[in-house]
C-alpha cells in the first residue's frame, strides 16, 4: 500500500496506472474509519483494478461553531485497516496541499436546491465545503468510479448532481448504510455518545422503520406521521432538528404521487448530532 501526500505525485501515479490499462475506484473519507467506511473500500475493490482512499478532514465543511479540532483523528489505525483490506493507495494531503491559498478566496462549487434543505438548512455552507473538496479530490485522483455511503444520502445525491451538471466522466456509486446490531448507523460521531445515550440512540432508526412500515402499508398523511414521530423522539431525550419525508429526485417535500421517497432525520442526543435516513420505493413492481 502506497501512502501519497502530494497532489502532483498522485496525479502522475494515476495517469501511469491508466496508461497501463488499469482503472481506479476512489473512496473519499475524513478518516477515523469504521466498518461503514470499510464497506465502501470493499465495494470499491470490486469496481476497479486500483483502489485509492483519501483521508482529509476538510475544514471548509465545518462551520465556525463546529469543533473541527475535536474531530477524531486515528491515522495509524486507519492505515492498518486499509492495509488489511488491500487498498492500493492512501492519499493523505495536508490542508496546504488542498487549499494552498486558503479558503477565503477559493473557487467554490455550489449545488443549488439539494443543498438548501435538511442538513443544508441547519448547517449553512456545509455542502459547499463538501462539493468543493470532492470536486478537487476527483480532479486530483481522476478516478473512473467514486464510492459514497447512503448514510449521507443528501451528500450522495448532491455529488451525483455535481458530476452530472459539470459533465465529469466519473460514475458515482452509493453503498447501503452499515449499522450496529441494534440498528444505529455507524458514524464517527457515535464515539461522542455517553453509555446512556448509546442505549437510546437506536430509537432514531426504529422510528424511521416504523414510519416506513406505515407508509408502505398505505398511510399518506405524511405531515401527521412526521409530527407524531418527532414527538416520540423528543420524549426520549432527542432534540429533533428535522424529520421529513422527501422525494429522492430533488429532495422536495413528498406528495402522494411520489414513489421514490426517503425519510430523513437529524437529532441531537446530549451534545451529539446524529443523522439517518431510510429510502422507500412505492413502485408496485419494487420488492419491498
Ligand atoms: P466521512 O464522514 O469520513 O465519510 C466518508 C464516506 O463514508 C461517506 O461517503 C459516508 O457516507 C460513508 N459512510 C459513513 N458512515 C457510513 C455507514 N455507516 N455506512 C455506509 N457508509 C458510511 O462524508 C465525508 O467523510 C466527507 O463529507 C467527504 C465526502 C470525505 C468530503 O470531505
Amino acid at each position: 500500500m502506497q501512502v501519497i501526500t502530494d497532489n502532483e505525485q498522485l496525479s502522475v501515479h494515476t495517469h501511469q496506472l491508466k496508461a497501463l490499462g488499469g482503472n481506479i475506484a476512489f473512496v473519499p473519507t475524513m478518516g477515523n474509519l469504521h466498518a461503514g467506511h470499510l464497506a465502501l473500500v470493499r465495494a470499491a475493490k470490486n469496481l476497479a483494478t486500483t483502489v485509492i482512499v483519501s483521508i482529509f478532514v476538510n475544514p471548509k465543511q465545518f462551520a465556525a461553531n463546529e469543533d473541527l479540532s475535536a474531530y477524531p483523528r486515528t491515522l495509524e489505525a486507519d492505515m492498518e485497516h486499509l492495509h488489511h483490506l488491500g487498498a492500493d493507495v492512501v492519499f493523505t494531503p495536508s490542508e496546504h496541499a488542498i487549499y494552498p491559498e486558503g479558503v477565503e478566496t477559493l473557487t467554490t462549487v455550489s449545488v443549488p436546491g439539494l443543498t438548501d434543505v435538511l442538513c443544508g438548512a441547519s448547517r449553512p455552507g456545509h455542502f459547499d465545503g463538501v462539493s468543493t473538496v470532492v470536486c478537487k479530490l476527483l480532479n486530483v485522483v481522476s478516478p473512473d468510479v467514486a464510492v459514497f455511503g447512503e448514510k449521507d444520502l443528501q451528500q450522495l445525491l448532491l455529488i451525483q448532481k455535481m458530476v452530472r451538471d459539470l459533465a465529469m466522466a466519473i460514475e458515482i456509486v452509493g453503498i447501503p448504510t452499515v449499522r450496529a446490531d441494534d440498528g444505529l448507523a455507524l458514524s464517527s460521531r457515535n464515539s461522542y455518545l455517553t453509555a446512556d445515550e448509546r442505549i437510546i440512540a437506536p430509537a432514531l432508526y426504529e422510528t424511521l422503520q416504523q414510519l416506513s412500515g406505515a407508509i408502505k402499508a398505505g398511510r399518506r398523511d405524511y405531515s401527521a406521521l412526521c409530527d407524531h414521530a418527532r414527538e416520540q423522539l423528543n420524549k426520549q431525550r432527542f432534540q429533533v432538528d428535522y424529520l421529513e419525508i422527501r422525494r429522492c429526485s430533488d429532495l422536495m417535500s413528498a406528495d402522494h404521487n411520489d414513489t421514490q421517497l426517503a425519510l430523513f432525520v437529524a437529532a441531537t442526543l446530549g451534545s451529539t448530532r446524529l443523522i439517518d435516513n431510510v429510502q422507500i420505493n412505492l413502485n408496485p413492481q419494487a420488492a419491498q
